[in-house]
């Protein structure tokens, strides 16, 4: 037997919103309730950073998992104009900010992040190493579209395949891959400073 995690109503009009603009790039389960327990272990005064708002479907699970707690800000980039402003008309907490922007030109100024949901063009198929650089140490980055069987064009597949070696052979992170919904990854910024690769000298 599967059980489902219950839909928040926050969730719901951003599910709504997401029919209304005809907007099929809303993040499908796992995801949502996936990103709500990552949110809710980001510590004390911590950051939360979603690229790509679109009707804000991961941000209303991000919110959710943080609950009625303000000691952690959440904020989203978007850069189609009208998504944002459908997304912003909503209620949210005033630690919650959607910026309108290009995520790839605003990433570099925002500094650290405890959790990453990099979830537009910018910061994931392309500018990935800018969303790495932004991970505060012990800080997750949460990507999925990582399943290669649902791409058949070859360009699909390369930019999949870039992005899944990115992760994995950064040494900065320690990367799972898991199989579920479109397919997922979650990488970890290590704290500590990579260790040196065996067949390096040491001085
Ligand atoms: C896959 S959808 C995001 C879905 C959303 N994260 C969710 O959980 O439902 C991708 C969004 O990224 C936005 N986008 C595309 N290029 C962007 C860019 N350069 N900067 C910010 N947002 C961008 C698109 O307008 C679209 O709304």
């Amino acid at each position: 037997m599967t059980t489902r995690t219950a839909v928040p109503s926050r969730v719901r009009r951003a599910l709504a919103r997401a029919s209304e603009h005809g907007f099929q790039g809303a993040c499908e389960d796992p995801v949502g309730p996936l990103l709500a327990t990552l949110a809710a272990a980001v510590p004390p005064n911590g950051r939360i950073l979603e690229l790509g708002t679109g009707t804000g479907v991961g941000t209303a699970w991000l919110a959710e998992g943080l609950g009625r707690r303000d000691d952690v800000r959440l904020e989203t980039i978007e850069l189609d104009e009208s998504l944002a402003a459908a997304v912003r008309a909503d209620d949210w907490p005033t630690h919650v900010t959607i910026h309108t922007a290009d995520a790839e030109a605003l990433l570099p100024t925002l500094g650290r992040f405890d959790l990453v949901f990099a979830d537009a063009v910018a910061g994931k198929w392309t500018g990935l190493d800018l969303t790495i650089d932004a991970l505060a140490p012990g800080g997750s980055l949460v990507v999925d579209d990582m399943d290669l069987g649902r791409y058949t064009d070859p360009q699909h597949r390369t930019a999949v395949l870039r992005v899944q070696r990115t992760l994995t052979d950064d040494p900065r992170l320690v990367t799972a891959r898991i199989s579920a919904g479109t397919g997922l990854i979650i990488s970890t910024r290590r704290s500590d400073p990579p260790l040196h690769r065996r067949d390096e000298k040491t001085p």
